[in-house]
């Protein structure tokens, strides 16, 4: 199941036109490609376009917490590290942040987390069972700020809907973004969607990212929600 990360994100050219991010040449350190080759086998998993058995990946029947975008994975690791009873599953398509986040891994030895390195709307349609996720943790999404770039927003409607397919009936969908245009076309986009319930609920504490933190120190505020889907089927 696990085999090297090497091509997988945007490696499936044409199945997509619009995506939500784009794939920059970052600069790698020796560790992280270290642990990109050595690691992966231990922590990663391929993309593949057949529905995970997550009791199989990670040996146990838990719940499942998936991060969208993790960036640098300090925040991911550090809710795995903080809650060895849920399973985490982080998805992100920049290698050097996959690199970074293997090193977290090994240094805290968690055996509740695995990384997928793939466009994450294709690993939620095509990887992920219905109702499969007690949680969906979107952190600080590129904001894409120039309107002829809106459509590139993860947060569509489509997204919404395949959000609340994936997650189990009392499953979180918890968003934060430093970006207020966004923020509020979040609610808008939300707000549509049945299947999830208002008001939102409280989100849980968690560490700060370093998104995060480059937006206060650029005196941005910081926006963020929890919202429960409800207890019916997905329709
Ligand atoms: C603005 S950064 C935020 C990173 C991190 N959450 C933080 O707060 O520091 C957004 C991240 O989402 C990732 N991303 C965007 N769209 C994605 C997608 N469809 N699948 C996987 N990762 C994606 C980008 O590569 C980028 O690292």
């Amino acid at each position: 199941m696990s085999t090297s990360p090497e091509n997988e994100a945007g490696a499936h050219p044409g199945q997509r036109s619009i995506r939500s991010y784009t794939l920059r040449a970052g600069r790698i350190t020796v560790a992280q490609r270290r642990a990109l080759d050595e690691l992966w086998p231990r922590f990663g998993l391929a993309f593949t376009p057949q529905p995970l058995d997550l009791y199989q990946v990670f040996g146990r029947a838990a719940p499942c917490v998936m991060e969208i975008g993790f960036g640098d994975g300090e925040l991911l690791t550090a809710m795995a590290a903080a809650d060895p009873a849920t399973d985490f599953l982080g998805v992100e398509v920049h290698e050097p942040g996959v690199g970074h986040a293997l090193l977290l891994a090994e240094r805290l030895g968690l055996g509740n987390l695995r990384f997928i390195r793939h466009d994450a709307v294709e690993v939620l349609g095509q990887q992920l069972p219905d109702a499969s996720l007690a949680g969906l943790n979107l952190f600080f999404p590129d904001p894409w700020p120039k309107k002829r770039h809106h459509k590139r927003r993860i947060v569509q409607p489509d997204f919404l809907r395949l959000v609340a397919r994936k997650l189990a009936p009392g499953g979180i969908f918890h968003v934060a973004t430093d970006w207020a245009p966004y923020a509020g076309h979040i609610e808008a986009v939300v707000a549509g969607e049945p299947a999830f319930m208002q008001p939102p609920v409280p989100p849980a504490l968690r560490p700060r990212t370093r998104f995060e933190r480059r937006g206060e120190r650029l005196g941005h505020d910081v926006w963020e929600r929890a919202w429960r889907r409800s207890t019916r089927p997905a329709g």
